[in-house]
Formats: C-alpha cells, structure tokens, sequence
C-alpha cells in the first residue's frame, strides 16, 4: 500500500491529463491520494519496462496502467476495513473471497463490501471504464490485471502486470 502522504505533483497532473479525456479524470481523481499515486507509479514504471519491448502500444499502456484500479473509489472502502482484507486474505484468501459481497451498509457490510472490491475490484474498473466509453481494449485488459498470466496474454498486460506487482 502506497505510503499516506502520497502526492500528486503538477508535473503529474499534466501527465494524466495529456492521457485521460474528462471523464476518465473524474474516475481517476476519485480514487483515494495512495491509489492515485499507485496508479503514476505504474504509470513511470511501465514506461521504463516498455523500453525493453519495441512493439508494445505505449498509449494504450500508460493509459491502463493509469486506470487499472479506478474501481476502487474514495469513500467506498475505509483505510481500516482494508487492512483488514488484505490481513483476511494473507491468511484463509478462499474463505475471505467467498465471504465478500457488494453493498454498503452496517459495519460487517462494508467490510464484506471491502472484501468484495479487494476480489472484484478488476472488474468493476473494466466496467465502469466501458460505462464511460473507454476502448474496450483497455477495458479487457485491466479486466485481467490480477488474473495469472496466460499464453495469449497481450504485451501491454504482460507489462502491466510487472509494473503493478512493483508498487
Ligand atoms: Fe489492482
Ligand atoms: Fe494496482
């Protein structure tokens, strides 16, 4: 988890905003600050990994690695609840993905709501991103950024995939 007093500078700002049109912005900036910074960091990272793949599309790279956890969004899910899903998942991940489920409300609520966008989160990113017109295949491969690696995997997954276990 990326550290409490992230920032996001102007010099990132201007870096989202030459790569994410308004709508896009709006699901970014409603990430929480650590997530924010998590996404740029895998942003930079990515950019550095796709110097040793020519044939990668740059764009579509930066711009998924900007967007691949939009799912999660601030005031969904409370700094504690999270921790206590990543401790859930670090000792019994079946029994705390079963659990999870969407929807807010009591106590144990949100917590199996945190459980769920921990699991789901993926998903709901690929599916809020369509929501707002994103190209599809940005959409499928930020679907597909927890998932373990397959044979077919593009190479802008591949990269994604690197820069994010990195942060
Ligand atoms: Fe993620
Ligand atoms: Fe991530």
């Amino acid at each position: 988890m990326a550290a409490l007093t992230a920032k996001v500078t102007d010099a990132d700002r201007e870096f989202i905003a030459k790569r994410l049109n308004l709508n896009e912005k709006k699901l970014f900036y409603g990430m929480n600050l650590p997530d924010q910074h998590h996404a740029l960091n895998v942003a930079y990272t990515a950019i550095e990994l796709a110097k040793n793949y020519p044939t990668v599309d740059k764009e579509i790279l930066v711009r998924c690695a900007l967007l691949h956890d939009v799912g999660k969004q601030r005031g969904d899910v409370s700094t504690w609840d999270k921790i206590i899903t990543v401790i859930a998942h670090k000792i019994f991940p079946a029994k705390a993905k079963a659990w999870g489920r969407p929807g807010r409300g009591s106590k144990v609520s949100n917590l199996r709501h945190a459980v769920y966008l921990y699991f789901h989160h993926p998903m709901r990113s690929a599916e809020m991103l369509l929501a707002i017109g994103t190209e599809q295949k940005i959409a499928d491969i930020i679907r597909l950024h927890h998932t373990a690696p397959l044979d077919d995997d593009s190479l802008e997954l591949i990269i994604l995939r690197q820069a994010d276990d990195l942060h």
